[in-house]
C-alpha cells in the first residue's frame, strides 16, 4: 500500500470509486482540473496487486483532494473503497494533506452532509471542530456541516 500524487491515468478508477460510494458526482473534467491546478494537492492510496514483473497493475484504494490556499485551505473530497474502510486508509490520506498545511498556513476547512455520520466521526477523530451549519446547502435540501481544523 502506498500514497502518491493522483495522475490522469487514475481517473477511471477514481470515477469508479466515486460511483461505488455515491457520495458525490464530479465528472472527469472536474477531477482533471483539480489534478492540473497548481494549488490543489490530489493524492491516492493504491495497492500493488500484481506479482508479475512485466504487467504491474494497481488497485486504487482511496483518494483525497485538498486546496492548499493558506488560511483558506480546504479538503474537497476524500474517499476509501467500501471494502477497505476502517483500515486506516482515510487517516493516511487526510494526514498527507494536513502535513502540507504547514507550508501554506495552519488551518483547513471542509463541508460534509449533516447526515454523513461516518465521515463526521472520522473528521472529529482527526481534530476537526464544527464551525457552522449551512442550512439547506445541498440541492436536495440537506444541511452542510462546516468543519475547521487548526494546527
Ligand atoms: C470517511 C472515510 C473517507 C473514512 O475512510 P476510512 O479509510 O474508513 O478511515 P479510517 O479507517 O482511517 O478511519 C476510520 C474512522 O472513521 C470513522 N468511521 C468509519 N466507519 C464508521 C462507521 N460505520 N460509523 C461511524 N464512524 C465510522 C470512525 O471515526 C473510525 O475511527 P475508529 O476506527 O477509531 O472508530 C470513508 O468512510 C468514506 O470513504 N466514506 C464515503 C465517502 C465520504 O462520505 N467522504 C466524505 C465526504 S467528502
Amino acid at each position: 500500500m502506498q500514497l502518491r500524487k493522483m495522475t490522469e491515468s487514475d481517473l477511471p478508477q477514481v470515477l469508479e470509486l466515486q460511483r461505488e460510494l455515491a457520495f458525490q458526482d464530479w465528472n472527469e473534467k472536474q477531477f482533471l482540473s483539480e489534478i492540473r491546478a497548481s494549488y490543489a494537492y490530489c493524492v491516492v492510496c493504491e495497492e500493488d496487486c500484481s506479482s508479475s514483473n512485466s504487467d504491474t497493475s494497481h488497485t486504487l484504494l482511496g483518494y483525497a483532494i485538498f486546496h492548499l490556499l493558506g488560511p483558506d485551505s480546504e479538503l474537497l473530497s476524500i474517499a476509501t473503497r467500501a471494502s477497505e474502510q476502517c483500515k486506516g486508509i482515510g487517516s493516511q490520506l487526510l494526514k498527507a494533506g494536513l502535513d502540507k498545511l504547514t507550508e501554506n498556513g495552519d488551518q483547513c476547512f471542509l463541508e460534509v452532509r449533516d447526515g454523513n455520520v461516518k465521515a463526521r466521526a472520522f473528521y472529529e477523530k482527526h481534530g476537526f471542530k464544527l464551525y457552522s451549519i449551512r442550512k439547506k446547502y445541498y440541492s436536495d435540501g440537506e444541511d452542510a456541516a462546516l468543519y475547521k481544523f487548526c494546527r
